[in-house]
């Protein structure tokens, strides 16, 4: 089977290809990635030479390109490509829906073209937006409220509306915040983890009460393998491991388990817009049959092991091009 992951070399679909050569062996993967700031050939060079992987460096709103690939004929896409980090939203929206919304249109019209057997859309549980008490199903309304979130969801009602139109074969998959090794050091956990080995100041937005459920990356990626093989066309699943804390209590694990001071953490002038708490209910993919595998104390103990163990993948990061960004965001906090 000949599979197009694109954003491969980001932090989720680069741990995805490994589950993958993991577990499978008649899986041919087309690793089509730009290699955006968050893409990092790093993640993916020991899968270079190997049978059944090939690597593309290309942007999915490329559509000759996209022509070209589907051409040799493609089987089945997982599309993890797209703009990830809210406060860049904040700043930059006009990539977010450069590639998360127009990006999938380029995606979903060669899928239509040439057909497909199955099409995973990445969507996120951003897309519902907000909630103060209980858990988001995947019938409620739709209130994103980041421009990330508005995108994401462009894309995945874009995907909903292929199927229907044109009876493309589309999940679209809807999960929690994903924590775990390779993750870019602009995002919470591993910000934090990285800033706490070095000594720096944590910066915890706002009162640090925002609520978030964190799965462990390759619980993620069991799902989507999982949706792929027994979801239904045209349906939507939630991911999540019901794994809610507040921000600060997760500030004051990760000073814990790297004995550092929890008075590193330094309440910071809130994100515009933030959302209060993510939570989504997952009992539709778990009647499936699926649900998540690692707890979170076990998950966190080997995350903040992977980044202790992996200081020149993250180093080299945090000295380069994030440099410029994290001092622009944080220059007024
Ligand atoms: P990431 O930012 O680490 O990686 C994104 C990858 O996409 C990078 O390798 C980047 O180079 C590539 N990319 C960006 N624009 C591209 C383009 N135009 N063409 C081709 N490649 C391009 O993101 P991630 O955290 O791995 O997220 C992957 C997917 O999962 C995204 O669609 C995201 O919305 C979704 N998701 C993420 C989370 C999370 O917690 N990280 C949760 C739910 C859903
Ligand atoms: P993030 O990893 O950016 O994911 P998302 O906003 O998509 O959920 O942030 C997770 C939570 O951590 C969110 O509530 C914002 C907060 N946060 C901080 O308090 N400080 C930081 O420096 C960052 C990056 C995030």
């Amino acid at each position: 089977m000949r599979v197009l992951v694109t954003g491969g070399a980001g932090f989720i679909g680069s741990n995805f290809i490994r589950l993958v050569f993991e577990k499978f062996t008649d899986w041919e993967i087309i690793n089509l990635d730009k290699l955006t700031y968050a893409g990092n050939p790093e993640n993916i060079k020991e899968f270079e030479g190997q049978s059944g992987y090939t690597f593309i460096q290309g942007d999915i709103c490329d559509s000759e390109l996209i022509d070209e690939i589907f051409k040799k004929g493609i089987d089945a896409v997982f599309n993890f490509a797209a703009e990830t980090h809210v406060d860049r939203s904040i700043m930059y929206g006009g990539d977010f829906i450069q590639t998360d919304v127009f990006g999938t249109f380029v995606l979903l019209e060669a899928a239509k073209k040439y057909g497909i057997g199955r099409f995973i859309q990445i969507s996120t549980d951003e897309v519902y937006g907000s909630i103060k008490e209980g858990s988001f199903k995947e019938t409620d309304a739709l209130n994103p409220s980041s421009p990330y979130s508005a995108s994401k969801l462009g894309a995945d009602r874009l995907a909903y509306a292929y199927h229907v139109t044109y009876k493309l074969p589309i999940i679209v998959t809807r999960c929690s915040n994903n924590y775990g090794p390779y993750q870019y050091p602009e995002k919470f956990i591993p910000l934090f983890i990285t800033h706490a080995i070095e000594g720096k100041d944590l910066p915890l937005y706002g009162d640090g009460t925002n609520v978030r459920d964190w799965i462990f990356v390759q619980d993620h990626n069991e799902a989507l393998i999982f949706v792929f093989d027994k979801g239904i066309d045209g349906e939507v699943y939630n991911i999540g491991a019901k794994n809610e804390f507040p921000n600060l209590e997760i500030a004051h694990k990760i000073c814990e388990l790297l004995k550092k001071p929890k008075d590193l953490v330094k309440l910071v002038k809130d994100r515009p817009g933030h959302d209060a708490r993510y939570s989504v209910d997952i009992s539709k993919i778990k009647a499936l049959g699926w649900e998540p595998k690692k707890s979170f104390e076990e998950g966190m103990k080997e995350t903040v092991e992977w980044y202790k163990a992996n200081p020149d993948w993250w180093e080299k990061i945090k000295s380069g091009a994030f440099k410029e960004y994290y001092e622009k965001w944080y220059k007024d906090r």
